[in-house]
């Protein structure tokens, strides 16, 4: 049986499959890994590899085709999508590819967006401060289409500390910034991790990114192909290379 465990400590061992016959692709082929409760992992892997399909089945935002997923003790393979919902909006941050802004809300309000959601006051400080680190302070009462695409990616990034939830999900998070905001937002996830435990899963192509992880898995095809402890940026180019 598959199995795809997160945040308490876990394991995944699932597969996803979209499509069928000559259009099937395996994005995820009986993948096989541990997210251990503040450890902060890195995930990178070419263009199509199944990165982003990984972080959306543990985020439960996407259904395995065979496998399942636990959060905690949680099953979410067996929750209701609203149990889901809920359990996405309470434990989980998540930045999106995409970043999927609500067009309609002004920056500070995509940011509470999580916590107004789960009826959850912001905690004032943090929100400041994640605000600060996401150098947004002036941008506050923009709209998504009133900001560049990197500001756009910081409001994502922010919305997901925002509520200090248990596992953070980013997809890229400094993928569009500058090297020094994406610096800042990087040592911020490292203090989510060191400070509070959180956990926090990341895609990047940047080895500069992943070496502020404590491990980085490496998917191809599918699959996980390699896996390091400690990386530094040497590190990871050499196993890029192909160790
Ligand atoms: N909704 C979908 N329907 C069909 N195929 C999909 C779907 N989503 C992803 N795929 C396919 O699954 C594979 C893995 O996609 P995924 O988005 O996980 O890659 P990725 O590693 O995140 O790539 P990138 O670095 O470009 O973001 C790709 O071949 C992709 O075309
Ligand atoms: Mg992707």
């Amino acid at each position: 049986m598959d199995t795809a465990t997160l945040a308490a400590a876990g394991t995944i061992q699932a597969s996803k499959i979209y499509g069928s016959g000559d259009t099937e692709v395996r994005a995820l082929d009986d993948v096989t890994v541990s997210f251990d409760q503040g450890q902060f992992t890195a995930i990178m892997g070419p263009s199509g590899s199944g990165k982003s399909t990984l972080m959306h089945c543990l985020a439960g935002l996407d259904r395995l085709t065979s496998g399942h997923v636990m959060v905690g003790e949680t099953n979410i393979s067996q929750l209701s999508e609203k149990d889901l919902t809920l359990l996405r909006r309470t434990k989980i941050g998540f930045v999106f590819q995409a970043f999927n802004l609500i067009p309609t809300l002004t920056a500070i309000e995509n940011i509470t967006l999580p916590l107004d959601l789960g009826r959850n006051t912001p905690d004032q400080e943090l929100l400041d401060e994640v605000v600060e680190a996401v150098g947004l302070a002036d941008r506050l009462k923009h709209k998504p289409n009133e900001l560049s695409g990197g500001q756009q990616q910081r409001v994502a990034v922010a919305r997901a500390l925002a509520s200090r939830p248990d596992v953070i999900f980013a997809d890229e998070p400094t993928g569009n910034l500058d090297s020094q905001t994406g610096a800042e937002i990087l040592e911020f996830m490292r203090r989510a991790v060191n400070e509070f435990g959180q956990t926090i899963v990341m895609v990047t192509h940047d080895p500069n990114a992943a070496a502020y992880a404590d491990r980085v898995l490496f998917l191809a095809d599918g699959k996980i192909v390699d896996e390091l402890h400690d990386p530094t940026t040497d590190s990871i180019l050499t196993a890029l290379r192909g160790g």
